[in-house]
């Protein structure tokens, strides 16, 4: 497997690269200035093993004198980050340097010592496998790459054309994921603000309609970088082909009340301090049953429950809740047990029916009737009027109280999309939450119950009905325990608060400690991915999307120093006035 005359005709640019990378790539690059008088393996060995664990070994780098080559990249050989192989009986396990140090030895003598992270398999023909079958024993020697087998790594292992960007060291190696793995077993997308999540996202998505034009991917955008949109003249165009999305805003595709499962809606509507709340949701309970019973007569639907997805009449709720609220028997005399009990949910139902920011929620124009169910359905998964391979929901109008319930359904949506449909593995979905720490938290907070509850059923059935979750954030520490443990791919872009560090450390798979401990010191747009969608853990410098999504930096400085624009505040206030922005 050594190539000595192929490296003679390398050009010098190409040697400056393998020599940045430490050991990490050529066998030989050296070799072109000295004689290769010795087989490939003496050429192409560093170190020897000198202590093997299950997850750690710890090798002695040969001292320059033993070692063949002396040249100047014997200096950076060992840098954190860089790989080797070792070989054994016949086996190459390729490993990551970790650490590296040196102590003295017994002589007086400074030897180099690294701490290597073994990764996986080379077999005889290059071909890698994840996870070590068979361990090295102590002795075992140390060797350099050999050409190329980094790049064939890279290439084999994930789909050829869904490439996302290239590696750190190696401009011209690409870093393709596996799209079935990536997509399928759920993903994390976690950096601070600013640090590239947002573009990382476009970029992905860029690539994946590109090479896979029939995909179905739903977006839940937080703040509109992703859609359409036109306000006041100033128009910002969708990142991705226009013949390829579809936005929808929040008020545009509805997500109406009947929709809300019952525990949705007695979130929204009851208190649960207050001391009537088991009564008003045992009453809630009956009569959302018959409403929605008495509705949906003429469809002929058996058996119907206080949560199936059949419309019922807000309107008629409200005059049953307002008519056990005054009822009383013997000609008015006495008064009902239910008497009174209902007058903080009536308030509530109307502070809601009288806020026209809820009105997609709770005045539906167009989803008035359970048969609307299948366009809305179609619609968010992209199969609707328009066909889309990406749906952009934009909920940043939507009021933050009601965020959570609307990502809640979304989530329930998709996920009841494939779970009734017996063509699922045919057509799976992949569900993208942006700024997922607003509405999946870690804690058990009330109003977050049911969107956690929705994507974690999401993260934790959804594989085998073909709904894929990819949760994105900023602040990986407060997004559920339960969702980012059933991610199987991550892509860490610059972390440097401690707390999330740590949480994320402990969830990832595999964590290679050296590519993880990078993670402060990764450049905007790098990252370090980690799973089964890459072969091992790698840092990598992702694609520029193009174009960009609409979150690009502000020039402070420019704006500053020019003035930038005039403002019409009276414009600004009336946009706040009607919630459109
Ligand atoms: N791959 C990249 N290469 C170069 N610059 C990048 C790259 N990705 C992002 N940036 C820069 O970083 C800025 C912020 O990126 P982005 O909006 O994706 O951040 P974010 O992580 O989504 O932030 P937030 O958490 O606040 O949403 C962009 O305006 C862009 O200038
Ligand atoms: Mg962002």
């Amino acid at each position: 497997m050594d190539f000595p005359l192929l490296i003679v005709g390398l050009s010098r640019n190409f040697r400056k690269i393998i020599m940045r990378a430490g050991g990490c790539m050529l066998d030989k690059a050296g070799s072109t200035d000295k004689p290769a008088a010795n087989n490939g393996a003496t050429v192409s060995r560093v170190g020897v093993l000198m202590d093997v664990t299950g997850d750690q070994f710890t090798a002695r780098l040969d001292s320059p004198k033993e070692a063949a080559t002396s040249t100047d990249e014997d200096k950076t050989l060992g840098q954190v980050g860089s790989y080797f192989t070792v070989r054994q009986s016949g086996w190459n396990t390729l490993v990551m340097v970790d650490r590296s140090y040196r102590v003295a030895d017994k002589q007086g003598r400074a030897a180099h010592m690294v701490h290597l992270t073994p990764l996986g398999e080379i077999s005889d023909k290059g071909e890698f496998t994840r996870g070590i079958s068979h361990y090295p024993i102590s002795g075992a020697e140390l060797h350099r790459l050999v050409d190329g087998s980094l790049a064939k790594i890279f290439s084999d292992y994930g789909d050829q054309d869904f490439k996302v960007g290239h590696l750190t060291s190696f401009d011209d190696i690409g870093v393709h994921l596996d799209a079935s793995a990536f997509f399928g077993r759920h993903a994390a997308i976690l950096g601070q603000s600013g640090s590239g999540k947002s573009w990382t996202v476009t970029s992905l998505i860029q690539s994946a309609v590109k090479s896979m034009p029939n995909s179905h991917i739903i977006l839940l955008d937080m703040h509109g970088e992703y859609g359409d949109k036109e306000v006041d003249g100033l128009v910002a165009k969708s990142p991705f082909p226009a013949d390829k999305v579809r936005c929808f805003r929040a008020e545009e595709l509805e997500f109406p009340y009947w929709l809300l499962a019952f525990s949705e809606l007695t979130e929204l509507v009851i208190n649960s301090d207050d001391e009537n709340a088991s009564i008003q949701i045992s009453f809630l309970r009956s009569c959302m049953t018959r409403l929605r019973q008495e509705a949906n007569d003429h469809l002929n639907i058996g058996h119907i429950t206080v949560d199936s997805p059949l419309y019922y009449s807000m309107e008629d709720l409200i005059k049953a809740v307002k008519a056990a609220n005054r009822e009383t028997s013997d000609f008015g005399k006495k008064k009902s047990p239910l008497y009174g009990k209902f007058d903080e949910v009536l308030v509530r139902l109307q502070s809601l029916l009288n806020d026209n920011r809820y009105d997609f929620l709770m005045r539906p124009k167009t989803r008035t009737s359970t048969e609307s169910l299948p366009g809305l359905m179609a619609d968010l998964v992209g199969i609707g009027d328009k066909k889309a391979s990406i749906t952009v929901l934009d909920l940043s109008a939507v009021p933050f109280d009601v965020v959570p319930l609307v990502a809640a359904q979304i989530g329930r949506l998709c996920y009841e999309f494939n779970f009734w449909n017996p063509h699922c593995r045919e057509f799976p979905l992949f569900l993208i939450c942006e700024e997922a720490h607003e509405y999946i938290p870690r804690e058990d907070i009330p109003r977050f119950r049911e969107a956690r509850r929705s994507m974690e059923r999401i993260s934790k059935n959804g594989r085998k009905y073909g709904v894929g979750l990819c949760v994105v954030s900023q602040r990986p520490h407060d997004v559920s325990e339960t969702v980012l443990a059933q991610c199987s791919s991550f892509i860490c872009l610059r972390i440097s608060n401690p707390d999330d560090q740590e949480y994320v450390r402990a969830m990832v798979p595999d964590a290679a400690r050296g590519t993880f401990a990078a993670l402060t010191s990764l450049s905007k747009g790098e990252a370090v991915a980690l799973g089964e969608a890459v072969p091992m853990p790698v840092r990598f410098k992702i694609d520029l999307p193009d174009p960009p999504p609409n979150s690009t930096d502000i020039d402070y400085a420019d704006k500053w120093r020019d003035g930038g624009s005039t403002v019409d505040v009276e414009k600004l206030v009336n946009n706040w006035h009607k919630q459109e922005r």
